[in-house]
């Protein structure tokens, strides 16, 4: 039986096309981002969809579309996708790891000095025509280099940031995450496990890659701020929520940090108004991963894993990157 399919969101048509030789696909080529009740529509009949963090299975949607059987996402986190509900009904979830981890670590990077250094707030202030004379402390901000990085979160990207500013930038390498790396890797990346209060506390620039769950929801509020040096910059590219973002705004307004660069929101693509006020905070709209060759190799990667759970192509049945593998294992 030749399989339907959805693709959520638009994408790159060439990469579409090797769905197509398979699968009769739907295509959302305005990119409208659809209500629940309107992905549900979308969804009848479809075996399979690729998603992005925007389309929420959860189990209403299971429910109203009991013939779905692979949901791919087009992104490494995946708290879009009710992971328990799908694997109860047998729906394999995938996401896309790896393929964008140097892409996102790099704009961490970016998004962290451009925050110490006070870049956008400098472009604001030159375009706006204020720049009139040389000052001794003109829009002088914090340095990165020999500075303590501190990571919240040491997963794939942590890593990476981890080495980037260990070898590349001088940097003493902190980091938090509930379990401890090996050794040997913690030496490769320079970095060093700590608990979270001396980790807040000695961070000169703080970088947060915690997936968001329950657990890690509002980790970063106005408690966790007020323990951070006045000098010290936050910077989130991990998900909305897992910072409170009223309580950061407080923070940032009242100098209690000195930047934050943000690249997710809490309620995203809304942001917290009391944010968009302040000049030492750098926006901007959720792109660590967008390379177009990033993004491509995310969504090669997700037709990748489409192809193989419908039963197509040379991974016919072992989809590349499972987030539930135990409905493959279920169903052999
Ligand atoms: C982006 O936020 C992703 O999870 O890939």
């Amino acid at each position: 039986m030749r399989h339907s399919v959805l693709v959520a969101r638009a994408a790159f048509p060439d990469l579409v096309d090797r769905l197509r030789a398979h699968f009769d696909v739907e295509t959302n080529d305005d990119d409208r981002v659809f209500t629940p009740d309107e992905l549900s529509r979308r969804l009848q009949g479809k075996q399979g969809a690729i998603t992005t963090g925007s389309e929420r299975i959860d189990a209403a949607v299971l429910d109203a579309n009991p013939q779905l059987r692979a949901v791919c996402n087009m992104a490494v986190g995946y708290n879009n996708f009710d992971v328990a509900a799908c694997t109860a009904r047998g729906v394999l979830c995938t996401n896309t790891p790896d393929v964008l981890t140097e892409t996102t670590a790099d704009f961490g990077f970016a998004l962290m000095m451009a925050a110490a250094r006070r870049l956008t707030e400098s472009e604001h202030f030159l375009r706006a025509g204020r720049w009139t004379k040389w000052s001794y402390d003109l829009l002088a901000g914090q340095d990165v280099h020999g500075s303590t990085l501190a990571i919240l979160g040491m997963g794939r990207i942590g890593k990476a940031i981890a080495r980037r500013g260990h070898h590349g930038f001088g940097m003493q390498v902190i980091y938090h995450n509930r379990s401890h790396l090996p050794a040997e890797e913690e030496a490769a990346v320079g970095a060093r496990w700590v608990d979270k209060t001396t980790l807040l506390r000695d961070a000169d620039h703080l970088v947060i890659v915690v997936p968001y769950s329950a657990e890690s929801h509002h980790l970063i509020g106005a408690a966790e701020l007020a323990s951070m040096k006045p000098t010290a910059t936050l910077t989130n590219i991990a998900r909305g929520g897992v910072v409170d973002d009223a309580a950061l705004a407080e923070a940032l307004a009242a100098r209690r940090i000195a930047a934050a660069g943000l690249d997710v929101f809490e309620g995203e693509p809304t942001v917290h108004p009391d944010l968009l006020a302040l000049d030492n905070v750098v926006l901007t709209p959720h792109i660590a991963s967008a390379s177009i060759a990033t993004r491509r190799a995310m969504f090669g990667l997700a037709v990748d894993n489409l192809l193989a759970a419908l039963g197509c192509g040379p991974n016919a049945g072992r989809p590349p990157t499972p987030i539930n593998p135990e409905v493959l294992a279920a169903a052999r």
